[in-house]
């Protein structure tokens, strides 16, 4: 890592171990000023009082400005709304939940930094996971003139240095749910690290913060309806809301039942497998109602081709590639697919289980008419002859080619 010279710079900042840490030594190693910069995406959903003493923290530091931004509605509708209306399950049971953020922070760090007249940023990504390459790649595509510090890499400190760093220089340290690292906003929780890190044991219940145990889930189903418009969450049990409110109130739900709890080996964006742990309520429930509605009011091909765009979307929103403009042009795709995803799911929530058991559109595309197996079906069947006939002719013929093909190669 070359030395850069700067003189101001923006951290972003969480004011836990690592960025307290960063705080000082940035003001130490490169003799800059420091403005930080907390996102609230909805992460301090048990005491939101706690961003006063984390902007408290970064003046006591010595920070000479402190950015504290309430993100939370436009992270729900600029990102998690798309994530939604994607069906994005990154490799099959990950929505994103850190990803998408990352990409809002990216951009407010770059607002900041600019309007305070600073030459850098700096974060608390490591070299080892996807969050350094989503910063990166978003900050350096659009303000290429800012330098990006990665004190983690650059400072060559272990957790027990950074620990005793901390002590020397008076930085307080909470010593709560220190075994793992977390990351938090609305959308989703992750927990990494300590015996988490070791996929042949069971993540222990003290990894989680938001699910009860299995052993406190109600003996009772409970079934939801969720509302969308456009694709859009805009109502519970038939109750108008936002889509903020919609995740909040189902959110709340889903915990109880014990709703989003994941594991999965995943592939990180640099090709390290990873161990990963997530509590994904409000996710878990809201994609798939989603998606069960967007099934509904999609034809068999916008099916079959909006899956292939909905992966492809995952990976990119996952992999840091946001800005590409291909995101641009498939999320044109997908608002026009989610045009008539307006309509309802039920699901039934059920010890840690939740499943689509009901859909409802005015544009949904089954005909009762049609489908029914009763003799009073407007169904002609007597087309399928017709179809079966066509439809077969080219692997009918390959079928039967293929087997004179195995006959003269078993004379030879
Ligand atoms: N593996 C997930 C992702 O890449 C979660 C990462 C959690 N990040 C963190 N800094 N703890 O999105």
């Amino acid at each position: 890592m070359t030395e850069q010279q700067v003189k101001k710079v923006c951290l972003m900042y969480s004011g836990g171990l690592d960025t307290s840490c960063m705080l000082k030594w940035i003001q130490e190693h490169y003799n800059a000023e420091i403005v930080t910069f907390t996102a609230d995406l909805g992460q301090e959903m048990i005491d939101p009082s706690r961003f006063k003493q984390i902007e408290e923290k970064a003046k006591n530091a010595g920070a000479v400005a402190s950015y504290t931004v309430d993100l939370k509605e436009e992270f729900v509708n600029e990102y998690i709304v798309p994530v939604i209306k994607s069906n994005a399950f990154y490799q099959g049971s990950y929505p994103l939940s850190t990803a998408v953020g990352r990409y809002l922070i990216a951009k407010k760090v770059v607002e900041i930094a600019l309007k305070e007249g600073c030459d850098a940023v700096a974060h608390g990504s490591t070299g080892k996971g996807n969050d350094q390459v989503r910063l990166d790649v978003y900050v350096k595509a659009v303000a290429p003139q800012l330098k990006i510090l990665r004190p983690m890499i650059e400072w060559g400190m272990g957790r027990d240095d950074e620990m005793k760093y901390a002590q020397k220089h008076g930085i307080p340290i909470s010593n709560q749910n220190k075994k793992y690292s977390t990351d938090e906003n609305l959308w989703g929780r992750s927990a990494e690290c300590d015996i988490l890190e070791h996929p042949n044991e069971v993540p222990p219940q003290d990894s989680l913060e938001w699910l009860s145990p299995p052993e406190q889930w109600p003996d009772e189903p409970e079934i939801i309806k969720i509302h969308f418009n456009q694709g859009i969450p805009s109502g519970l049990n038939d109750e108008d809301m936002s889509a903020y409110d919609v995740i909040e109130k189902v959110h709340k739900i889903a915990v109880k039942h014990g709703i989003g709890w994941v594991q999965s080996m995943e592939d990180r964006t640099i090709g390290l497998k990873s161990r990963e742990t997530y509590e994904v309520p409000a996710a878990e429930i809201l994609i798939k109602g989603h998606k069960a509605l967007e099934k509904y009011v999609c034809t068999k091909e916008e099916n079959s081709f909006k899956t292939m765009v909905d992966q492809k979307w995952t990976e990119m929103a996952y992999e840091g590639l946001w800005l590409d403009p291909l995101m641009d042009a498939l999320n044109a795709f997908v608002n026009e697919v989610n045009k008539k995803a307006t309509g309802w799911a039920k699901l039934r929530l059920f010890k840690g289980k939740a499943e689509v058991v009901a859909q409802d559109s005015p544009y949904g595309l089954y005909d009762l008419k049609l489908a029914t197996y009763d003799t009073d079906s407007s169904f002609n069947q007597t087309a399928s002859y017709g179809f079966i006939e066509l439809f077969g002719l080219s692997t009918r013929m390959g079928y039967q080619m293929k087997q004179r093909a195995i006959k003269d190669l078993e004379k030879e």
